[in-house]
């Protein structure tokens, strides 16, 4: 382990952070997590059980016999945050919707703890000004200076490209909110971008209230012929943990592509289609009537999945993808089962 950077994961027994947890423990990164003395949310357990214990506790015990470090107490009070912060070089933040905002408490900690570490780096950073990063050039390689890096909780689309309704709209407002205070407090980022869990929108087909891809009828939101990049929790966990143990990735938004998963949902089904050997009777809602049916039932389900279905948000600039970044990676292909 040594010579990798300490990671902390706040947020780790929910069903992004733990995958994050794994993956750092695999790349024998040293990994801290802070955890709360609550029961946990069984639901969200539930949801990914087919990699996972069912409980919290029997999840803090195993990352225990894992060897990762476990710091009791809650993410809103400063000193356990600033005491825990202090240890390690990363903090990968992964709490749900509701504490987004929150997140400015953790930044404040970051800046309180002030930890400095020297790093080597090609000269792709030679030209940056953040205000607490310094860099050296030394005309093959830079010395960096940069405080604990920060991965706020993202794990979705390009908060700064992004065409969603509310109540959705309002969580990435949050996040976008979040990188411009990180940005302006000076504090050294990589920003996880990726597109749907599999957990989530694969396991389904995308259909609202199950757990399992349908056999007879299927709707489709839009005309279904809009790309996406699917992406298992794990992946998503092997790709951040790459990502930070890169120097390349600090200050950029890091995307996770990968090409085998970036598929249309007519292009989803039609697999589905040819596993179970029979055609599903389709209905095509158009984005005039998920935005109204929105609007008129509330239908809070829809607008997580309009923007994914009816907006192509890859047609965005430059942005840094992790397959060709980390192509030795074998990432997990698109599996949909009916039990998984
Ligand atoms: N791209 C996609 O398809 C997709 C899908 C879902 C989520 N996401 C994103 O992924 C990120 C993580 O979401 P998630 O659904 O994995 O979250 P989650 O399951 O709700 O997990 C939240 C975590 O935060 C912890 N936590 C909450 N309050 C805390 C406190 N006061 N102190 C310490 N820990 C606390 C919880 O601990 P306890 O166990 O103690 O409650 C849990 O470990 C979010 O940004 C979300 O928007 C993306």
């Amino acid at each position: 382990m040594a010579g990798k950077d300490r990671i902390l994961v706040l947020g780790p027994t929910g069903a992004m952070g733990r995958h994050i947890v794994w993956a750092s423990v695999k790349a024998g990164n040293p990994t801290y997590i802070l955890v709360r003395n609550t029961p946990g949310d069984n639901n969200k357990i539930s949801l990914i059980k087919s990699a996972n214990p069912e409980t919290k506790e029997e999840l803090i015990q195993d990352f225990k016999n894992s060897g990762v470090i476990i710091i009791e107490g809650d993410m809103m009070d400063h000193k356990t945050l600033v005491k825990a912060i202090k240890q390690v070089d990363i903090v990968i933040c992964t709490v749900g919707r509701l504490l987004i905002e929150d997140q400015v408490k953790i930044i404040a900690a970051i800046k309180e703890a002030g930890n400095i570490k020297v790093r080597m780096c090609c000269h792709f950073f030679t030209h940056m000004t953040m205000p607490n990063i310094y860099a050296i050039d030394l005309n093959y390689a830079t010395i960096l200076l940069t405080g604990t890096r920060f991965f706020p909780s993202e794990f979705g689309l390009d908060v700064d490209r992004q065409d969603a309704v509310d109540p959705v709209r309002e969580v990435f407002e949050e996040k976008a909110k979040i990188r411009r205070v990180i940005e302006a407090e000076g504090v050294p980022y990589t920003y996880l971008c990726c597109h749907a869990f599999t957990g989530y929108f694969l396991r389904n087909l995308s259909q609202v209230n199950t757990a399992v891809p349908p056999r007879d009828k299927v709707v489709i939101l839009g005309d279904g012929n809009v790309k996406g990049a699917y992406v298992t929790e794990a992946d998503v966990g092997t790709y951040t943990i790459e990502a930070a143990n890169d120097p390349r990735a600090l200050n950029k938004s890091v995307h996770i592509r990968l090409p085998a998963n970036y598929l249309t949902l007519n292009e989803v089904i039609s697999l589905w289609e040819k596993k179970i050997g029979k055609t599903l009777e389709k209905t095509y809602v158009t984005e005039e009537q998920v935005l109204k049916d929105i609007k008129d039932l509330d239908l809070d389900n829809y607008t997580k999945r309009y923007h994914k279905y009816t907006k192509d948000i890859y047609t965005i600039p430059k942005p840094t993808f992790t397959s060709p970044l980390y192509r030795p990676i074998q990432h997990s292909y698109n599996t949909i089962s009916p039990n998984r």
